[in-house]
């Protein structure tokens, strides 16, 4: 079949399965090329599936050695085989066993799905339908067995064998140069969910102990060599696991916890049962070779995959429709454990950035979809900022609608009711309505209906009544295959701030709930607020309480006097980054008339907020003085975009203000020198954030001292974040100086591939016109490998990203990612099509461009033999 022809899978078609798999016993003998995988699977009939119904497992580039029903060899009537599945055509009506052997060369498996190997360490990946490249199998989510795994290998090769669940022998075999290890897992799991690690790897270790007293080992395991990067993601679990006992009341359950880290890994970790693997650039860390941003991330996703054990594996997903589910719900905790281990505001602010950059921006464009799609024809394309990042807007929502105490009771019965099931978003929101009482029809639109709603308020404030009145309206604009939409529920939570402070919200309107919240249900909503005895300016979305565009009628006055007085630090926040977007959309459609005013209002704004009596708080700091970046006002402008016009007013307001506060900020640099060793908690990381921030701003306002700042930094500095804010702020500055601290970081960090990474997209950011020659070039450098997914990301990924060159007018830039994404689809279809999709905001170009882009992505689509995945995205793109 060709892979555009591929079947569309429907939600409104899901059936259980007509058979079960209780128990599975796998033995896998580890080989380079020729691994043996003995499966022996105790089925049953589904009671609620078809009786009689013929059985047909999946498979995946699969060669059959041997099948055994009961025991007894098959006729070759009775089943049909090919590598994409195995059909026994009238399995017995009752409880039967089949053995199935298969052989795998996981040295050949460049898709890293399945059996691979990374570095010489055998490692699987089975979401979403890996598994069935190991064997034929039920390879579905609500499927859940019971694994025995024994793993054999050389010793000498694999000295360290791991699996699911807790080790149950163990032992040399005869001759003493082979070892075998058997790990049972006592919980019932999807596929999806299956693991196995064997190699040569150094751990760190620790004993933990669980709130309910269940001894657990603790382990995190590396390449050789590594164990000393490896004490920031166990001291990171050690604290995740502590928190979500506290703050979700959920305890570990089994013996053992093992994180692997691995060198080629499509995506950032996976959750396996009691086995977590980890692409290493989430897990290896020491000061020289990781940056603050790195640890916090690292941080983040051991907590996001550790998590996933209550939310994902002990609670499944009944199909791959509901991968919001497991993953919305579990990047909102990861959020949240975050927010309270660092500055909670400045957390928000961080995950809003992420939000808009990468969510709204799919949602604007041809590949928008809803949080719960409807239909697919390749999974591997619907992990989505809009799954992951919307989907835990969602539950954010959900929770400031509800309530904290109703949201919490929500979770306990949803953990109680769910356990030890694949479920659905109905059953997960039927909790909440018994929690809270609320019904929850409309909210259940959210998980529905794509694209990004624009909520336009406006205000009237009365004098002689006391009163202010404040219109709410929503709207969403079409996306592919939903033309008509309907309002959503919108939590907006609000203050309206006075002179001294936030004045008191009186008003008789049903829609204000208490603590703030308006919730804009319907397409629009007046509500008067009575005794206020001042006129106000309305603090709206505090918080960002909902994902949507927010057009205020406000002048840039009052939302400077919010940035200096909300009571609310993300909205005094959002108050600059709406002064800047304004005027930089203003100036990016042609009209660069009062750039320079807002640079300046801008420039005393920060300077007063520097420099007033109180030293702001460093991270928060950081964040008010990074602009919107050239792409969030690109995506504002929304049509007709010439990225190079969008460049250069981001370039001349970030210059004027950065030249207006040099001085300043040079002096409030001095004063932010650490003194002590390198740490990578909040307060130091807040520190250097700010340095840094300062230093790319003095970089654009006063090139010759930001060179010299730049240089200075990169001598001193004793960690990693400090030399690559050096390299990034140079990279502003052309000339020989950045040329030669290109060259001498690249052979400070040789060795270390992961810097490289960071160093390969420094240079395919750089938005000058040699960029594509200076990528090309690179991907001759030893580090770089189209094999690896994180150089690629890395290189590519970064040119991709880079608004003026991978949008050069000649589409030069276009015509080059088309071509890697070509070529890598022949060995690695998912980070193709993760490649291709930095086309989704196309349609937004100007006319020039936008046919260009077009060009590109149809030649990509005539390319024979496509897999899904590039296929998909292909046809999605030019839909
Ligand atoms: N489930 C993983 C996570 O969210 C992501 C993932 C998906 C990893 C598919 C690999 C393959 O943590
Ligand atoms: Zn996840």
């Amino acid at each position: 079949m060709r892979a555009e022809d591929a079947p569309l899978i429907r939600l409104e078609d899901y059936r259980p399965s007509d058979w079960l798999i209780d128990t599975v016993d796998l033995d896998i003998a580890l080989d380079p090329a020729r691994t043996k995988v003995r499966a022996l699977l105790q089925l049953r009939p589904n009671p609620a599936g078809r009786a009689g119904a013929p059985l047909t497992l999946d498979g995946d580039e699969l060669t059959l050695d041997l099948v055994m029903l009961d025991d007894v060899a098959l006729e070759p009537a009775a089943y049909a085989v090919s590598p994409q599945g195995l059909t026994i055509h009238a399995p017995p009506r009752r409880a039967f066993s089949l053995r199935i052997e298969t052989t795998l060369d996981p040295g050949a498996n460049t898709k890293l799905m399945g059996l691979y190997r990374s570095s010489g360490v055998y490692c699987t990946q089975c979401e979403a339908d890996g598994f069935r490249r190991i064997t034929y199998f039920l390879d579905r989510p609500d499927v859940m067995s019971v694994y025995t795994v024994r793993l054999e290998a050389r010793k000498a090769e694999a000295p360290v064998l791991l699996s699911n669940g807790n080790l149950v022998a163990a032992a040399e075999l005869p001759g003493g140069e082979r070892h075998f290890a058997v790990w049972h897992d006592p919980h019932p799991k999807p596929a999806y969910l299956f693991a196995l690690v064997g190699g040569r790897l150094d751990h760190v270790r620790q004993d933990y102990v669980t709130g309910d007293g269940r001894k657990v080992e603790l382990a995190v395991y590396v390449e050789p060599g590594k164990a000393g990067r490896a004490g920031w993601a166990l001291d990171s679990l050690v604290r995740c696991m502590r928190w979500d006992e506290r703050v979700f009341g959920r305890n570990y359950d089994l013996d053992v916890f093992n994180v692997v880290a691995v060198s080629d890994f499509n995506m950032g970790a996976m959750e396996n049962k009691g086995l977590n693997i980890f692409n290493d650039k989430y897990v290896l860390a020491d000061p020289l070779t990781a940056s603050d941003g790195d640890y916090a991330s690292i941080e983040a996703i051991i907590a996001h995959e550790y998590f996933h054990n209550w939310t994902g594996n002990r609670i499944t997903c009944r199909d791959w429709f509901q991968l919001c589910l497991k993953e919305g719900l579990t990047v909102y905790r990861d959020q949240e454990f975050s927010a309270d281990e660092r500055s909670r505001p400045v957390k928000r602010i961080a995950d809003v950035r992420t939000l808009r950059s990468t969510q709204f921006a799919e949602d604007a464009g041809p590949l928008a979809h809803p949080v719960r799609p409807r239909a697919y024809k390749e999974i591997n394309n619907f992990y989505t900022p809009t799954v992951y990042e919307k989907g835990a807007e969602v539950i954010r929502m959900l929770k400031v609608l509800i309530g904290a105490e109703a949201f919490s009771r929500g979770m306990d019965l949803y953990f109680e009711r769910c356990d030890g099931t694949a479920a659905t978003i109905e059953e997960f929101l039927d909790c909440f309505v018994e929690a809270s009482g609320q019904d929850l029809a409309d909210f259940a639109r959210w998980y529905e209906q794509a694209g990004t709603p624009t909520v336009v308020a406006s205000g009237r404030y009365d004098a002689d009544a006391a009163s202010y009145t404040l219109q709410l309206a929503q709207s969403t604009p079409a996306t592919p295959g939903q033309a008509e939409k309907r309002p959503v529920v919108i939590p907006v939570a609000l203050g309206l701030v006075g002179r001294s402070g936030d004045l008191p919200l009186t008003t008789l309107s049903p829609a204000m709930k208490a603590d703030g919240v308006v919730v804009l249900d319907q397409a629009s909503l007046s509500l008067t607020f009575t005794e206020v005895t001042e006129p106000p300016t309305p603090s709206l979305l505090r918080g960002f309480s909902a994902p949507v565009r927010l057009e205020l009628d406000l002048g840039d006055g009052d939302l400077l006097r919010l940035f200096s007085a909300d009571s609310d630090p993300y909205n005094r926040w959002q108050a600059l980054q709406t002064v800047a977007t304004r005027a930089l959309v203003r100036a990016g459609k042609g009209d660069r008339s009062a750039l320079d005013a807002t640079a300046a209002d801008l420039a005393d704004a920060l300077s007063g907020f520097l420099g007033g009596p109180t030293l702001p708080d460093s991270a928060f700091a950081a964040q008010v003085l990074r602009l919107p970046a050239p792409a969030d006002v690109a995506r504002e402008i929304g049509r007709d975009v010439d990225p190079e016009l969008v460049h250069g007013v981001h370039r001349q307001l970030t210059a004027a203000i950065g030249g207006a506060l040099a001085a300043q900020l040079m002096q409030l640099r001095t004063g932010l020198s650490e003194r002590g060793p390198y740490s990578p908690a909040a307060a130091p990381a807040g520190r250097r954030a700010l340095r840094n921030e300062a230093l790319g701003l003095i970089a654009l306002g006063a090139p010759a001292q930001g060179a010299r700042l730049a240089l200075a930094q990169f001598d001193e500095a004793d960690n990693l974040t400090d030399r690559l804010a050096a390299l990034a702020a140079m990279t502003l500055i052309p000339g020989p100086e950045r040329e030669t601290l290109i060259g001498r970081f690249g052979d400070l960090y040789a060795g270390e591939p992961l810097v490289l990474d960071k160093w390969l997209m420094a240079q395919a950011l750089i938005p000058e016109e040699g960029t594509l020659a200076r990528v090309k070039a690179l991907m001759g450098h030893p580090a770089f490998s189209l094999g690896n997914p994180n150089r690629v990301l890395g290189l590519i990924g970064g040119f991709a990203a880079n608004l003026t060159q991978f949008n050069r007018p000649d589409g030069e830039g276009y015509g080059f990612v088309a071509d890697i994404v070509i070529a890598l689809d022949r060995t690695n279809p998912q980070v193709a099509s993760r490649l291709l999709g930095s086309f989704k905001s196309w349609r937004m170009l100007e006319a020039g461009r936008r046919a260009k882009a077009e060009t590109a992505l149809r030649m990509v689509k005539a390319t024979p033999n496509l897999s899904r995945d590039v296929a998909d995205i292909a046809a999605r793109s030019l839909g």
